[in-house]
């Protein structure tokens, strides 16, 4: 049995890939419930609209001796992306910028783990981030619980855990939410929001150089600006619609409480008066709306934030989505205007980063400097 690494290609591959991904979902934490992907046919909708990317698969062939004709199968996938962000120190005239790489959708048949096949992935990816895309960084988002990955990513290919995050999850009701009637919320024409958030993110880790892409790309559907009348305080937040890059289901829950989530949700559309806080159905292919380039000031900044969740939650059930998720620094000042449901929300992101270049230079040391609380998550990403 031979293991070659090599580009996916979407013709002759798709089916291939599509079952590796299929068959390897993350999250079963061996309760039985898992959350399967659906990536509605494009298996790079993750990182294509991050340019440059790439998409690696893990092919084995077996000889002829092994079986009675040649055959060959997709047994692991890999993407990645690479773009210019902000990073480590900076002065009130310099904003220093790095080329990192970001690290996402490895997955390895359960048939074929423990062989090798994740960790030749990796390093060829990064490969192609050092010398074809010329990447400084590359760094991986990990959940804390996944041990197999956290152990391949920190203990066999020299990543370090520099942050951790938490993705907070709102459900979509049925029934729409008031905003407070003292706020006031306007959408931003993209130069605008282009304009606030380089002004606001400029030494903010991971603030991407090429937010204008971000703002134009149909996906976002918009920067919100929340402001309180009369007063000094606002904050903003924009909306990427990830129903149309890939679907999620959650799998293994009981009849009974798949059951249990209708009535919440019959009883929430009938009496929608009563604002009935129902469970959604995350038991069929389902779409998100992710937040992000969240940011604000003033002393009410968070209050402005919890009228812009509410706003965004109105618009994600407008566009029939499940969920309304984001994702920020576990420190965040603005965290707590985030209303989510711990149950359906991760309290432990980890973001683990290596350094590909081995020459020195100004951001040489960015990863033992004091990483400031806020973080930029990019929505290309999620
Ligand atoms: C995580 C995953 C990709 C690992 O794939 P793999 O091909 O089995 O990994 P490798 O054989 O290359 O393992 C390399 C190292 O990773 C670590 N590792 C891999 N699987 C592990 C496990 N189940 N438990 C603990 N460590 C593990 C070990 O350090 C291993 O080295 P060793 O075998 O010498 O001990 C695979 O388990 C998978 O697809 N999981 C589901 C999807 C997923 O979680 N993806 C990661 C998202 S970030």
């Amino acid at each position: 049995m031979k293991i070659v690494v090599r580009e996916f290609d979407a013709e002759k591959d798709y089916q291939g890939a599509q079952k590796v991904e299929a068959m390897s979902d993350v999250g079963g934490s061996g309760s039985g419930i898992s959350l399967t992907t659906d990536l509605l046919g494009d298996l790079t909708s993750r990182v294509r609209h991050s340019p440059p990317y790439l998409m690696l698969v893990a092919e084995v062939t077996y000889s002829e001796e092994e079986e009675e004709t040649v055959r060959t199968e997709i047994v692991g996938v890999i993407r990645g992306c690479v773009k210019v962000v902000t990073c480590g120190k900076k002065t009130d005239t310099q904003i220093t910028s790095t080329k990192v790489a970001y690290i996402l959708g490895l997955r390895v048949s359960p048939n074929h783990r423990r062989m090798g096949v994740a960790l030749e992935l990796v390093t060829r990816l990064e490969q192609w981030f050092r010398e074809m895309a010329g990447a400084e960084y590359a760094y991986v988002a990990i959940e804390k619980d996944n041990e197999a990955s956290v152990s391949l990513f920190t203990e066999k290919c020299g990543y370090a855990v520099f942050r951790s995050l938490s993705i907070l999850v709102h459900p979509v009701f049925r029934h729409h939410i008031n905003t407070p009637r003292q706020v006031v919320i306007r959408k931003l024409e993209s130069h605008q929001a282009e304009e606030l958030y380089r002004l606001h993110f400029s030494t903010t880790d991971f603030f991407p150089l090429d937010i204008n892409t971000i703002l134009d790309n149909p996906l976002c559907l918009g920067t919100f600006l929340a402001e309180e009348l009369g007063g000094e305080s606002w904050a903003a937040v924009s909306i990427w619609n990830c129903m149309e890059v890939f679907r999620l289901e959650v799998t293994g829950v009981s009849k009974m409480k798949r059951g249990l989530a209708k009535v919440t949700r019959v009883l929430d559309r009938m009496f929608s008066w009563l604002k009935i806080p129902s469970f959604p159905n995350l038991f069929a292919p389902f779409g998100c709306h992710f937040l992000f380039g969240i940011t604000g000031e003033g002393p009410l900044a968070t209050d402005l934030l919890t009228a812009l969740c509410t706003h965004a939650h109105n618009t994600a059930r407008e566009g029939g989505c499940e969920l309304v998720v984001t994702e920020v620094g576990s420190s965040d000042p603005l965290k707590s205007g985030i209303p989510h449901w711990n149950v359906l929300s991760c309290d432990a992101d980890l973001w683990c980063i290596k350094r590909l270049s081995k020459d020195g230079g100004g951001v040489a040391l960015w990863t033992k400097t004091d990483l400031g609380q806020t973080i930029f998550v990019d929505p290309r990403e999620v």
